[in-house]
C-alpha cells in the first residue's frame, strides 16, 4: 500500500481505490445514503448486511420458534464463541476472552480483581488521555476500597502524545496496576504495548489495557506482550452495533488466581445447581455475571467474521495508507487555513483515526454534517476542545471519500460556511 503521496487530484483517489484489494468488502455493508461520507466508524461502525439478515432469523426462528430451548442450542456458548473469534484479532488464546457487559463494567471487574491481588500496593498508574469513563471507574474503585489507593495520571506535554519516559518513571514499586487505553480517543496516540507491559511487570504491577480504539484497527499481540488483563468495546471497528456488548481478556494463568468482585450466577461453577453459596467457575466464565444479551451478541458475529476474512494485517496496511493520504491532503489544503494535525505523525504511534484541530472545530464539524445538496455531507465527530476526528475504517472507507471530505472541509473554511452554525454544542456529535 502506498505511503507517500504527491497528487491531490480526484483521479488519483479513484486510482488508489481501483488498486485496493480490500475494496470489495465495502459491499458487505449497508450504505443507506451513498452521498453521505461516513468517517465515524471509530465511534459506531456500519451495519453489515449479513447482520441484518441474521438478526431477522435469530428473532423469528431462534427466539420466536425455539423459545427457551435456544439456551441449549447454542445461546449459552455465545459469549465464549465470540470471545474466541476476538482472540484471533488480538493475539490471545480462544479461552482467554469472553464477550460480556459494557467496557466500563468490565474495567471495574478486572481493576478490582487486580488491586485485590496486590494488597500491599497503593498506586494506580494511568494517563491524562485515558477515556473519562475509565478514570471514573478507577476513581470509584478507590472510593469503594476506602481511599487507600491513589491514581497517578501521566500527562502530555504536546497535547498529542504521552511521553514513554514519563510512563516508565510513574510505574514504581508502589504500583499495583497500570491501566491505559492503548489508542487514545482524542489524538489516536498509541502506547507501546510491549514496552509498557514489561515495565509494569518489572515493577511487580499488573497491566490492564483498554483496546476499544485498537481492536479491529491495529494488529495486537496480547500473548506476545504477556498482557495480564484487557477490555474493549465492539461497536467501533468491530461493527457490533449501538451498545453492542464489550469483551474482556484475562491471561489464562491468571483466570483462577484472580477474583472479580461481582458474583453472579452465570460466573459461578454450576449455575443450574442453584447452590446458595457462590463458587466461581474455573475459567474465563467466572468473569461473566448475569444472562448474556443474546440478540445483541448475535449481531456481533457476522461483523467479526468479515474482519477475520479481511485479515487484520491487510486492514492495518490500508488504514495506514489511508491515514497518511488524509494527513497529506490536510497538510496541502487545511494547514494553510489554520488547522493543525492533532495526531502523531509516525504511523506506528497512531491508531486508525486522525484528529484535525481548528479553533472553530465544532462549527466546522456541524457544517460538514448539515450540508445541503449538492454539497456532500461528511459525518466526523467532534471532541473537545477543537478536535475533528476522522475515522478511517478500512473495511468500507474509500480513498475517494477521504479526498471529498478534506476538499469539503477546505470549502467550509475558505467560504466561512461554518459561520451559519451555532457554537452551542449538541450533546452527542
Ligand atoms: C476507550 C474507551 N473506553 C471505554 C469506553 C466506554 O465504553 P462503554 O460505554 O462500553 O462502557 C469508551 C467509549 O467510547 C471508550 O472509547
Amino acid at each position: 500500500m502506498q505511503l507517500t503521496f504527491t497528487r491531490t487530484d480526484p483521479d488519483f483517489a479513484r486510482e488508489l481505490d481501483a488498486q485496493d484489494e480490500l475494496a470489495p468488502f465495502r459491499e458487505e455493508f449497508v450504505i443507506a445514503e451513498p452521498n453521505v461520507i461516513y468517517l465515524d466508524g471509530n465511534s459506531l461502525g456500519r451495519l453489515p448486511k449479513r447482520t441484518a439478515r441474521l438478526l431477522q432469523q435469530v428473532v423469528e426462528r431462534e427466539w420466536g420458534e425455539r423459545l427457551i430451548r435456544g439456551w441449549g442450542e447454542g445461546w449459552m456458548e455465545t459469549p465464549t464463541r465470540l470471545g474466541a473469534k476476538i482472540a484471533r484479532l488480538v493475539g490471545a488464546q480462544p479461552d482467554e476472552i469472553i464477550v460480556t457487559e459494557a467496557t466500563s463494567t468490565n474495567l471495574f471487574k478486572l481493576a478490582v480483581a487486580a488491586l485485590q491481588a496486590r494488597p500491599d500496593r497503593t498506586k494506580i498508574v494511568s494517563d491524562a488521555f485515558n477515556f473519562p469513563s475509565d478514570l471514573y471507574i478507577l476513581q470509584g474503585i478507590i472510593d469503594l476500597l476506602g481511599n487507600r489507593h491513589r491514581l497517578a495520571l501521566v500527562s502530555s506535554e504536546d497535547t498529542i502524545t504521552i511521553p514513554p519516559e514519563a510512563v516508565r518513571t510513574a510505574i514504581d514499586q508502589e504500583t499495583a496496576l497500570v491501566s491505559l487505553t492503548h489508542v487514545t480517543f482524542k489524538s489516536a496516540f498509541m502506547h507501546d504495548m510491549a514496552a509498557v507491559t514489561a515495565q509494569a511487570h518489572q515493577a511487580g504491577a499488573l497491566m490492564l489495557w483498554d483496546l476499544s480504539h485498537a481492536v479491529g484497527a491495529v494488529p495486537l499481540d496480547l500473548n506476545g506482550c504477556d498482557v495480564d488483563l484487557a477490555v474493549g468495546c465492539t461497536y467501533k471497528y468491530l461493527n457490533g452495533g449501538p451498545g453492542a456488548p464489550a469483551f474482556l481478556y484475562v491471561r489464562r494463568d491468571l483466570q483462577t488466581q484472580l477474583r472479580q468482585p461481582v458474583w453472579g450466577w452465570l460466573g459461578s461453577k454450576s449455575p443450574f445447581d442453584f447452590e446458595l453459596d457462590y463458587a466461581p467457575a474455573e475459567n474465563i466464565i467466572r468473569y461473566q455475571v448475569g444472562t448474556p444479551p443474546i440478540i445483541s451478541m448475535k449481531a456481533l458475529e457476522p461483523a467479526l467474521d468479515i474482519l477475520l476474512e479481511a485479515g487484520i494485517g491487510r486492514l492495518r496496511a490500508k488504514s495506514v495508507s489511508q491515514s497518511e493520504y488524509l494527513i497529506f491532503l490536510a497538510e496541502q489544503w487545511l494547514v494553510p487555513l489554520g488547522f493543525t494535525i492533532g495526531t502523531p505523525r509516525q504511523p506506528e504511534r497512531r491508531g486508525s483515526h486522525v484528529s484535525l484541530r481548528h479553533p472553530e472545530g465544532y462549527r466546522i464539524s456541524q457544517a460538514m454534517i448539515e450540508a445541503a445538496p449538492p454539497a456532500v455531507k461528511v459525518i466526523p465527530d467532534f471532541r473537545e476542545p477543537d478536535n475533528i476526528r476522522l475515522g478511517v475504517a478500512p473495511l468500507y472507507t474509500t480513498f475517494s471519500e477521504i479526498h471529498q471530505a478534506i476538499d469539503r472541509m477546505r470549502t467550509i473554511v475558505e467560504e466561512r460556511l461554518y459561520e451559519h452554525y451555532s457554537a452551542e454544542q449538541l450533546e452527542i456529535t
